[in-house]
């Protein structure tokens, strides 16, 4: 297979990838056949995993669209996977075109990707860091510059502390995070639950032990837990679809199902 301009050199064309069959649930085009074959043994399991995660990817949409709005121009998205389809400098840039963003991942496939997608572009960087090592992500020149600037910053946790175990303590890597941001800067976070949909348990465990990255699925209360410290924006923590919808008619009759809650918070 030739290799397509946003694929680096080195990549393994042969092995799925984590971000990559996330950006093909989306609807992207950054995925190879390996990946969508991944994607379609999970889709047997779980047929609303797409569903899901674009419930997701709107409400990232929509928040980062509050923020911008709300005047906020500085975004550290955590966990960013590839930003391809409806990425966080995109959305911002419509509404503050001087949004700078600096984009963090773990996963050295997705970072690579990014790094091609985003050359030449002077407001946006990428770093390979790990948010179970806060300290050494919150120490990294574009992070520390970032915050350096004067200006509120957003942080993006968006459907990335569920893959922090409860050993890990994601509400204390959070707590660090929040020490480092000045006054007016935000937290959004989604986050796997499963509390409305407790017949999908099963499924969810054979799923996910087909993958090499587990899953701590937290209920409402605990991931509520992680706004500390933050005066969370109405409607608080709800269900994906209910967090500011574009419509009321878009929330639909079972917003429990996209089996994930969300909310923004702000540093007083
Ligand atoms: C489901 S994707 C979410 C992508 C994007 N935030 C969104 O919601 O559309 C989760 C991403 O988090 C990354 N990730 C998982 N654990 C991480 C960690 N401990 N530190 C940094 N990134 C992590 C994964 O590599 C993956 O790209």
């Amino acid at each position: 297979m030739r290799r397509p301009s946003w694929v680096p050199e080195g990549t393994d064309l042969d092995k799925p990838n984590a971000a990559r069959v996330y950006d093909y649930y989306l609807g992207g085009s950054h995925n190879f056949e390996v990946d969508r074959e991944m994607a379609r043994k999970a889709l047997a399991l779980w047929p609303e995993l797409p569903q899901i995660m674009r419930s997701n990817r709107a409400f990232l949409r929509r928040a980062v669209t509050f923020l911008a709005e709300q005047g906020v121009t500085r975004f550290l998205d955590i966990g960013s996977g590839i930003p391809t389809f409806g990425a966080v400098h995109e959305i911002a840039r419509a509404i503050r075109p001087e949004a700078k963003v600096v984009y963090v991942d773990r996963d050295p496939v997705a970072v690579a990707h990014s790094r091609l997608l985003l050359e030449g572009d002077p407001a946006s960087s990428v770093v390979q860091a790990d948010l179970r090592d806060v300290d050494d992500l919150m120490a990294r020149p574009e992070v520390t510059e970032l915050l350096a600037e004067g200006e509120p910053v957003a942080v993006l946790l968006v459907a990335v502390a569920h893959f922090v175990s409860d050993d890990e303590d994601p509400c204390k890597l959070i707590g660090v995070i929040r020490d480092a941001l000045r006054p007016g800067s935000a937290l959004v976070l989604s986050h796997a639950s499963l509390e409305g949909r407790p017949d999908q348990a099963e499924d969810h465990q054979k799923l996910y032990r087909m993958t090499p990255t587990p899953l701590t699925m937290r209920t409402h209360e605990q991931i509520t837990a992680m706004f500390a410290g933050f005066d969370l924006v109405e409607p608080g923590v709800v269900y994906l679809p209910q967090w500011r919808p574009d419509q009321p008619e878009s929330v639909g009759e079972h917003p429990e199902r996209m089996t994930g809650v969300a909310g923004v918070g702000f540093r007083p």
